[in-house]
């Protein structure tokens, strides 16, 4: 099969502007960390990767250790990138991490120079890529001191293998530190990657004025809290979900009856509005200006396609807010 793009695909989306730097990014983005590894089914995760460029998404968002096994969704999408899109490298914004443990030892983990270069080299590898548009410290090390993993942020724009640099999970303090680390270097932190949703606010105390202070654009990952914010678990836990899936993150006893009751009562309010459960979690995010881009991730074209109409309602009455909030704030 041959992969020919949509012409009109930039017509469908909007673009926000990364922070205070030339970069626009799409409202929607999309993540492979889970449904694109070895266990998972080429044809499938292909279409995905077609589909979601063919509605304007430009960004991709990968880490070293996504698969499972830790590397191969790196080494899927870079040979789908030869495939389908090897003429079209220009037109994507291609981002990888390191921070989390991908092999062992004292050098596979955390913070360091060392591991985040080596690892930087062999992401560009398995994608068969020459550079990242954002290379990430996927985490805070508390005992590298900031300014070397800083270091290796900004040399790894220095040797051209990253066009750009970002952090993910870095507390607000932090967060100040290394944007002037970085500064101090004569690079900027382009974004941070925090995790965010309905039911995860902790970037609304501080971290969010931070990021508008410097400059720096804002990603939120998990936006619909890995499933918990659709009406996937509303009725049960089905075969076909991240709970039940033996190589996902999100496990059994993380779908609380809390949050189901929560989220059936979201979901009463989405109806309303004409949305699913999902396209109200992501409006929801997108209805700050400081957020730049929400990053899903999804296992089938449908789910995408319901994430994507989220674009047609991003207005919320304030009634609306101040339900939504009675019903998050409830123990
Ligand atoms: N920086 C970090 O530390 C970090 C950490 C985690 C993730 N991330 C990034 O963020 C991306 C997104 O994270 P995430 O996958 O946890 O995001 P998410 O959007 O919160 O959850 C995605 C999951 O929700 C379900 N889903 C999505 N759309 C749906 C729909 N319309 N209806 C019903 N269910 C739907 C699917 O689960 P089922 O499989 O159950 O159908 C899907 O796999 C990742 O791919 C990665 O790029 C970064």
């Amino acid at each position: 099969m041959i992969y020919n793009p949509l012409q009109e695909r930039y017509d469908k989306m909007n673009y926000r502007r990364c922070g205070r730097s030339g970069i626009r990014l799409p409202e929607i983005s999309l993540g492979l960390w889970h449904n694109f590894g070895s266990v998972d089914v080429f044809e499938n995760f292909r279409k995905i990767l077609w589909r979601a460029f063919d509605a304007g998404i430009t960004h991709f968002d990968l880490a070293n250790n996504y698969g499972p096994v830790p590397g191969s969704a790196e080494e899927n999408f870079g040979t789908i990138l030869k495939k389908d899109f090897s003429n079209l490298r220009d037109e994507m914004i291609i981002s990888t991490k390191a921070g989390w443990e991908m092999w062992p030892g004292p050098y596979g983990d955390f913070g360091s120079r060392k591991y985040l270069l080596a690892s930087l080299d062999q992401s560009l590898k398995r994608m068969n890529l020459d550079y990242v548009d954002i290379f990430y410290s996927h985490r805070p090390d508390p005992d590298t001191p900031l300014e070397e993993t800083m270091g290796a942020l900004a040399q790894a724009v220095h040797l051209g293998k990253a066009l750009y640099v970002g952090i993910s999970s870095y507390p607000a303090d932090l967060t100040k530190k290394a944007s002037a680390l970085l500064k101090e270097m004569h690079v900027n932190c382009l974004i941070h990657q925090p995790k965010y949703s309905m039911f995860n606010r902790w970037v609304e105390d501080g971290l969010l004025d931070v990021l508008e202070e410097n400059g720096i654009g804002c990603i939120p990952f998990s936006p619909l809290d890995q499933g918990l914010l659709t009406d996937k678990y509303l009725k049960g836990i089905p075969k076909d979900s991240r709970a039940v899936n033996p190589n996902g993150f999100l496990k059994v006893e993380d779908v609380t009856d809390q949050k189901v009751n929560k989220a059936k009562r979201l979901n009463e309010i989405a109806s309303k509005r004409n949305q699913s459960l999902a396209q109200m979690a992501i409006a929801w995010l997108l209805k700050d200006p400081r957020i730049t881009s929400v990053l899903v991730g999804v296992r089938s074209v449908n789910q995408l396609d319901d994430n994507l109409k989220t674009l047609n309602n991003l207005d919320f009455s304030e009634e609306e807010l101040k339900k939504i909030d009675n019903i998050l704030k409830e123990k």
